[in-house]
C-alpha cells in the first residue's frame, strides 16, 4: 500500500548539522534554511535550545529563531528542558521537541538524566508548553537498538510513550538513532505501536547507517505511518551516538516517493540543488 501524500519535515540545520565539528557561520545556517523554505516544506527543524558546551554547533539558536520568525516559517526547536524552553518562549519559537531515549544509558549520555528522571522532568515542561500553546513533538530516541545496551524492547519504548501522550504531546517520534533498525523491526514495532495507540500522530525518523533508511521507510508505511524526517544531503549524526552517520537523506526520499506516485510536495531537481549547497556545509563529507 503507497499512500497519495506523505509528510516530509526536514531536519536538516538542526539534525544534519549539529554534529559537525567545526563552527558552521550562522550567515551559511540561514541561507540553508531560506533555500529549504522556498522548497515549501510544510516544517523544518532548524535548532536547538541546548547547552553550547554539549552542542557547539546550536550555540546560535537565538538567532536561528529570530530568523525563522523574519522567514515566517513554521520551525521545530529542541527543547531537552525546562531552561531551555523558556529560551525558546523567548525567541517566540512556534513548534518545540522533547527528546528521550528509550535507553537509559543513552539518555544519560546525550541529556545527563536517566530516561525516568527525563520523563519527571517533562511534567512542567509540558504543562508550560501548553500553557503557551505550543506544538509538542516528542522524541523516542534509541527506539530499536542503543550502541550501549543493544536491543531496546517494545516495553522500553511503551514507557515513554504512554508518559508523552499522558502528557499530551502532538506527534511522537519514533528514532532510529544509531540506524540500526531493519525493515522486519520496524514493520512490527510501527504496527504495534498503532495498534496500542490509535489515536496517536506516529513519525518515523530513520539514519542510513546500515542503508536500510529508506527500505525502513516503506516498512513503516506499511504499518500505516505517513510522517517522515528526513536531512537534505544525508547529513547528519547525533554526537552522543558513536558510529550513527546521517539522517536518510531528503532528497532520496522524494526520489523513491514521486516515482511510486506518492505527493511529497517537494520538486526533486530542486531538492537536489540545496543537497549540494548542504553537502558544501560539511567538513565531514
Ligand atoms: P546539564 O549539564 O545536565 O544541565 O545539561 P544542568 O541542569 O545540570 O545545568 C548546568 C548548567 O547548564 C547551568 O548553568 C544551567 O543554567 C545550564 P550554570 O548554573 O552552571 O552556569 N543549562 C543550560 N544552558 C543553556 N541551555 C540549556 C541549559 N540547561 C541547563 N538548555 C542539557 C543538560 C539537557 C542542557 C545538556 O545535556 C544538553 O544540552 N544536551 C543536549 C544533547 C543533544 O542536543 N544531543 C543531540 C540531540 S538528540 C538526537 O540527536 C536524537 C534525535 O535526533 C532523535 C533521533 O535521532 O532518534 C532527537
Ligand atoms: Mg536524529
Amino acid at each position: 500500500f503507497i499512500p497519495k501524500q506523505i509528510e516530509l519535515i526536514e531536519v536538516g540545520p538542526r539534525d544534519g548539522l549539529q554534529n559537525e565539528p567545526i563552527a558552521i557561520p550562522t550567515e551559511k545556517k540561514k541561507e540553508l534554511i531560506a533555500k529549504l523554505a522556498k522548497l515549501g516544506f510544510s516544517r523544518i527543524e532548524t535548532t536547538a535550545f541546548v547547552h553550547p558546551k554539549w552542542i557547539p554547533q546550536m550555540s546560535d539558536s537565538d538567532e536561528i529563531a529570530y530568523y525563522c520568525n523574519e522567514l515566517g516559517i513554521t520551525y521545530i526547536a529542541l527543547t531537552p528542558n525546562l531552561k531551555a524552553l523558556d529560551r525558546a518562549i523567548e525567541a517566540k519559537v512556534p513548534q518545540i521537541a522533547v527528546f528521550i531515549g528509550a535507553s537509559s544509558t543513552f539518555n544519560k549520555k546525550n541529556i545527563n538524566k536517566t530516561t525516568a528522571e527525563s520523563l519527571m522532568e517533562c511534567k512542567p515542561l509540558f504543562a508550560k508548553a501548553k500553557d503557551h500553546h505550543l506544538f509538542v513533538r516528542a522524541y523516542i530516541s534509541m527506539a530499536f537498538s542503543c550502541p550501549f545496551q543493544g536491543e531496546v524492547s517494545f516495553e522500553e519504548v511503551q514507557t515513554v510513550c504512554d508518559e508523552f501522550i499522558h502528557l499530551g504531546a502532538d506527534e511522537i517520534d519514533i528514532g532510529d538513532t544509531n540506524g540500526q533498525a531493519d525493515p522486519k523491526i520496524v514493520y512490527e514495532r510501527f504496527s504495534r505501536l498503532r495498534y496500542c495507540y490509535p489515536d496517536t500522530t506516529f513519525v518515523g525518523h530513520f539514519h542510513d547507517t546500515r542503508k536500510m533508511a529508506l527500505a525502513n521507510t516503506i516498512a513503516a508505511i506499511q504499518a500505516g505511518i505517513t510522517k517522515f524526517d528526513s536531512s537534505v544531503g544525508g547529513l547528519g549524526g547525533c554526537p552522543y551516538s558513536p558510529g550513527a552517520t546521517g539522517n536518510v537523506a531528503t532528497e532520496e526520499l522524494v526520489d523513491m516517493l514521486s516515482r511510486m506516485g506518492c505527493e511529497t510536495g517537494i520538486n526533486y531537481e530542486e531538492v537536489k540543488k540545496v543537497s549540494e549547497f548542504a553537502k558544501g556545509l560539511s567538513s565531514r563529507l
